[in-house]
């Protein structure tokens, strides 16, 4: 039975007893006692394995602490986001009106984001994100109870144009998938690319999640760039480096990118991935022992390697935990919710992150190259990044 229908069950049955006046008030305090969470991630398409990562290191980080939010149970409600944006305002309302969770934990997808940060500005309820990194969501429309665990998207393109630039680069393609990351990506790319030195030649794109990239390819094979940056992740990311590899074009012109594009895909990737450089808050070899420990318990857990997704699910659990445990389970004290979250720092596998003022995290971009399947360290890019959170004003 899926967890949701246990969830609902339950419910059925308590509300069944207190129709015919046998609900005892200590099973009704217990039932309200118990902690709502709502994860809406994408368990289908280009996303789905973010999805998943995300969701196992939001569970571990709270099974960790013993699988209580402020010593209080907690019940699970699962939505499919499926990454589509038209659906994200309903999917959210389903989580928030329908099953009245006091949390969402969600999501991926840019676009789709947009309409939880609809729903959670309307609604007041806590909102982690545990990727999506549109910019709005910590800028023009931050929010009090909007915390953030992973990005925006233009920090690890902020920290991309100079090391291409000192491994003399000096006309660039970029070429991504064409929404809010891709553009986000894209900006913070030109931005120190342009800044470092360099020129961006094109800027090539498609439409998400279409993964038609032969023609793209063709044209930058007439462009003959010193080097391709680009930003795609999950089956896309997977597929674009097979492709690029397949057109002849990898070991002629190097590939570089936001580091999605070589998280949790390396097995799928194959060789066309090796020798890829490049940058993002976190890599798989970082000799850390709080690195180590996070990835060997992960993988004793869910018998998969850990990636980026699983580490800032991570954190948001950790970032909940700390929250709840702080109100004691009762997240409707919310200033003082609020006050815990936003003074963390996140012991984190990537290394330890605060949060900015407009709720999303300062922390190091790694320097990486895919070496042997696993993203490498060779190098930081920038430390302690912050995002401007441009347009924010917490209250309004
Ligand atoms: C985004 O849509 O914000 C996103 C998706 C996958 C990886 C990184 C960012």
């Amino acid at each position: 039975m899926s967890t949701r229908r246990l969830v609902l069950t339950r419910g059925a049955a308590i509300v069944g007893a207190a129709s015919t006046g046998l609900l005892l008030p200590q099973i009704a305090r217990a039932q309200s006692n118990r902690i709502r969470v709502g994860l809406m991630l994408p368990y289908t398409g280009t996303y789905a394995q973010l999805g998943v990562a995300i969701e196992n290191g939001i569970r571990m980080a709270i099974d960790e602490k013993g699988g209580k939010l402020g010593g209080r149970e907690i019940d699970w409600f699962k939505v499919d986001d499926e990454s589509e944006p038209a659906k994200g305002v309903e999917n959210a309302n389903k989580l928030v009106q329908r099953d009245k969770v006091q949390v969402i934990m969600g999501t991926v997808h840019s676009g789709v984001q947009m309409g939880i940060q609809k729903v959670a500005r309307e609604s007041g309820v806590l909102s982690i994100i545990p990727n999506a990194g549109v910019a709005a969501a910590t800028g023009s429309l931050c929010a009090p109870n909007v915390f953030r665990t992973s990005f925006t998207n233009s920090q690890p393109t902020l920290a991309l144009g100079k090391p291409m630039f000192d491994r003399r680069v000096r006309k660039a393609v970029w070429i991504t998938h064409k929404y809010a990351a891709g553009e986000e990506a894209g900006a913070g790319f030109k931005e120190s690319f342009t800044k470092a030195g360099g020129t961006v030649i094109k800027e090539l794109g498609l439409p998400f999640p279409q993964v038609e990239f032969q023609a793209l390819l063709t044209e930058i094979a007439n462009l003959k760039p010193d080097a391709v940056a680009c930003f795609f992740a999950g089956g896309a990311a997977a597929k674009f480096m097979k492709d690029y590899a397949a057109a002849g074009l990898k070991g002629k012109i190097p590939l570089y990118g936001s580091g999605f594009l070589t998280e949790g895909v390396l097995d799928a990737a194959g060789p066309a991935a090796e020798g890829v450089v490049t940058t993002l808050h976190y890599s798989d070899s970082l000799d850390t022992p709080r690195n180590k420990q996070f990835r060997l318990a992960y993988a004793k857990t869910f018998r998969l390697q850990p990636d980026v997704y699983a580490v800032q699910g991570y954190d948001a659990g950790q970032l909940l935990v700390i929250g709840a445990n702080a109100v004691r389970g009762d997240l409707n004290s919310k200033q003082a919710l609020y006050k815990a979250m936003e003074s963390v720092t996140i012991d984190s596998p990537r290394g330890k992150w605060t949060m900015s003022k407009s709720h999303n995290p300062i922390q190091d971009m790694y320097l990486r190259i895919v070496e042997n399947k696993e993203n490498k360290v060779i190098g930081i890019a920038a430390k302690a990044l912050a995002d401007s959170g441009a347009g924010c004003r917490m209250n309004a």
